[in-house]
């Protein structure tokens, strides 16, 4: 067999799948080597994270998944699997902390989006790719040292949740690496999906459960919320860069339109100029950063509800913004608010990328929005639910300076999707997909992306380092610039300059978890890289 182990060196082969999981992207290959394609094995690999990586891989949760065809001629597209508000959800209807409850579930999208993703493009039967997981529940997965932290974190946080204290508990004592986790319940569902497909979850003995889960814990979604829900397929969106086609989930994600904005701003800038890490290159990705995250706020939602203006991914509209750019100063986020009246007063998702053997390219991004969701565990059903109807606006016309938007365009209603900032991504060049990446993160995913992004193509990195170099993140408001600790370790110099320019700065550990797939033109193959901040740095990696 081919040695793809992401995790080990970077694996250098066209037939590549890297997660946070090394049991799901084992899933996925062997599902390529049993001659299914690169959207087989996402379908494979998707339910084996729900197993493998119960804090964001899923089937309670929603996602996006970009799939382009390798002939260059059919069209790309996204498979939109985000998640719906339930029927008698209300914009008034204030999702208030706890961030962890009933209240806070969306009608589920996971299973309904890779049952399309498989309808539209798979080549094996939908059995043979979900029974896999059905195998990885019922055996039970090995514990390594990023699930047993995962674990044993949610059952310290997640104390009044007993169901998730059952079901992922331990007898005695926390998780630790080389230990079994076994979940029997969540395999008689995945085998209820193996056997019916979407029917499996969304009708019949799952819907039931779920359901009677949410009359005890005062949720809002009914069978009909399940038996209405319906994954769509949607164009992407097409940006261009440097010459590169970037293809990218339009709304209700929030992630094309911002990449392909930030872009198209940098294209007017020569980014070699600067060293990278410089002050002039970390202020001038902060001040693009600033203005695309505030039209995020002021503009963007669920387009099947809201008009979206489509001056916001043009050039010339990019043109006007970067001269806006003082680029010795900080601009002040306040200057920029415009019509968005500001008032006073506030992670976990997981990315996979799959290139098969004929090119067909595959980006997922899949989220239960909080590590664990809303901790709810579907009494009976083995599964979490997620707590994505926090992505909405929470407070109508109550925008923030520590963050908090309360525009129009992202409020509640029925059947309205929330918007996301996943940003599952592809990136084509002489008729090839060269980058498949993506990340978890919150709203810092958009921004996590453009930094692998230009990492390759203006800053000509191998993928490793492209991965590996310390990210920023810059979303309007709180007005600061978030950097990785590593970047004051490397760079101390460019970092104090930054701050003298007027920029307000934030250390943090680690942003994102970018799993990544990259044709490294001067070796003419391809390479994938799992990223280290979530799955942990294996044994066996050198620098
Ligand atoms: O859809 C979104 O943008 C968020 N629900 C994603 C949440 C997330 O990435 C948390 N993870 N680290």
């Amino acid at each position: 067999m081919l040695s793809l182990l992401a995790g080990s060196t970077p694996a250098v082969a066209s037939e590549i799948v890297v997660s946070v999981s090394s049991a799901a992207n084992e899933i996925g290959r062997k599902t390529l080597a049993k001659g299914g394609n690169a959207v087989d094995a996402a379908v494979a690999t998707g339910f084996a994270l729900a197993v493998a990586w119960p804090e964001a891989g899923n089937i309670g949760g929603g996602g996006f998944m970009v799939i382009r065809p390798a002939d260059g001629k059919s069209p790309p597209v996204v498979i939109d699997y985000r998640e719906k508000a339930p029927a008698s959800a209300t914009a008034d209807l204030f999702v208030k902390q706890p961030r962890s409850s009933h209240l806070t579930v969306g009608v589920p999208g996971s299973v309904a989006g890779l049952a399309l993703a498989h309808e539209r493009f798979g080549k094996l039967p939908w059995k043979s790719l979900v029974e896999p997981a059905v195998q990885l529940a019922r055996e039970g997965i090995v514990v390594d040292a990023a699930l047993a932290g995962s674990l044993n974190a949610a059952l310290r946080r997640a104390k009044e949740f007993p169901e998730l204290q059952r079901v992922f508990g331990k007898k005695e004592g926390t998780w630790k690496v080389g230990d079994r986790l076994v979940q029997p319940e969540l395999a008689d569902t995945l085998q209820r999906i193996a056997e019916l497909g979407p029917a499996g979850f969304y009708q019949g003995k799952t819907a039931e459960l779920l359901v009677e889960e949410m009359r005890r814990g005062g949720g809002l979604i009914t069978e009909k919320d399940l038996a209405a829900y319906r994954a769509v397929v949607r164009q992407p969106l097409r940006g261009s860069y440097r010459g590169y086609e970037i293809l990218v989930p339009p709304p209700p994600s929030s992630g094309g339109i911002c990449l392909i904005e930030m872009l198209n701003m940098l294209e007017n800038f020569d980014l070699q100029k600067h060293p990278r890490y410089s002050a002039e290159t970390l202020h001038l990705l902060t001040e693009v950063m600033r203005r695309a995250y505030r039209d995020r706020a002021a503009y963007l939602g669920d387009a099947d509800f809201v008009q979206i203006p489509a001056h916001l991914t043009t050039k010339e509209y990019a043109k006007k913004l970067a001269q806006s750019i003082d680029l010795r100063r900080a601009t002040l986020s306040e200057a920029i608010a415009g019509e968005i009246k500001l008032a006073d007063e506030k992670e976990h998702t997981t990315h996979y990328s799959i290139l098969d053997a004929s090119g067909l390219a595959v980006s997922t991004t899949t989220t239960l929005e909080d590590s664990f969701g809303s901790k709810v565990v579907v009494r009976g059903a083995g599964f979490l639910l997620n707590n994505q109807m926090t992505d909405f606006n929470p407070r109508p016309g109550v925008t923030t300076r520590t963050g908090q938007i309360g525009t129009e365009a992202n409020l509640i209603a029925p059947g309205k999707r929330m918007l996301s900032s996943m940003t599952p991504t592809i990136v084509v060049k002489d008729g090839r997909a060269v980058l498949i990446t993506g990340s978890p993160g919150g709203r810092t995913i958009i921004n996590t992306t453009l930094n692998v992004l230009l990492n390759v193509i203006d800053f000509e990195m191998p993928l490793r380092q492209a991965v590996d170099a310390p990210r920023m993140h810059h979303q309007w408001f709180p007005d600061r610039v978030q950097l990785e600790a590593a970047t004051w370790d490397k760079h101390g110099e460019a970092v104090a300059k930054l701050e003298a320019m007027g920029h307000r700065l934030l250390k943090v550990r680690a942003q994102g978890d970018a799993h990544s797939i990259w044709y490294n033109h001067k070796m003419g193959k391809y390479e994938g890289v799992q990223d280290y901040r979530r799955a942990g740095r294996p044994a066996n990696y050198r620098d």
